[in-house]
């Protein structure tokens, strides 16, 4: 039991310390929540999205999920961006994924380890579709990597394939989706540079027609 007590001390300290820094701290979350950002990101314990971006309480809308993916059949993470763009009226989603990803690393093997295999299929997609760049590289971490950053993109697009992002567009809101990946090696993140604004950016097929 004594994890049980070390994280209640750590949440009593925490709470302590937030209420100094200004007594009206909680009592403005309970009003409203109104962040400017969702954040999807890898369920990896060392990525903790606010800590990386320096944002408080209330800042945030995050979903995390192995690997940071965005499966169109996926209600959870459909709900949490339906409910980000429409009523929490975020204008940027960030897809962040990390160098070094175990979830990428496993769908890049052969192994099977169970349920978690046909989560990490989608991944797989994305690796046999780009097989001949990913392989020109020898290095394994190097192209661990390289997947990893194939990975963010192509949930980038996922995100802005959905009708909530394709709709919000319609209506003319300025709703951008970004790519963004971690490196736990310096703790630094980098724009991978995907940003899509607008239907134009998506492939035609999965464009919805106005
Ligand atoms: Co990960």
């Amino acid at each position: 039991m004594a994890f049980r007590k070390q994280l209640f001390d750590n949440n009593r300290r925490w709470a302590a310390r937030m209420k100094q820094a200004d007594p009206e701290f909680f009592a403005k979350l309970v009003k409203q929540q109104a962040p400017d950002f969702l954040w999807i990101g890898c369920s990896d314990s060392r990525v903790p999205a606010n800590e990386i971006v320096g944002l408080m309480p209330g800042e945030l809308f995050v979903h995390r999920n192995v690997a940071n993916v965005v499966i169109h059949t996926d209600l959870n993470c459909l709900s949490v961006l339906q409910y980000a763009v429409e009523v929490l009226g975020v204008e940027h989603i960030m897809v962040c994924g990390h160098y070094g990803c175990g979830g990428v690393a496993t769908a890049m093997e052969n192994k099977e380890l169970g349920l978690i295999d046909n989560w990490l299929r989608t991944i797989k997609d994305v690796y046999h579709q780009n097989r001949a760049i990913i392989e020109e590289i020898d290095d394994k971490e190097q192209r661990l990597n390289l997947l990893c950053e194939l990975n963010v993109a192509q949930q980038v697009a996922n995100v802005t394939h959905t009708t909530i992002v394709q709709n919000a567009w319609k209506r003319g809101r300025a709703l951008s989706v970004h790519g963004f990946i971690y490196d736990i090696h310096d703790g630094l993140l980098r724009d991978l540079g995907f940003s899509i604004t607008g239907p134009d950016q998506i492939g035609e097929i999965y464009r919805i027609d106005a």
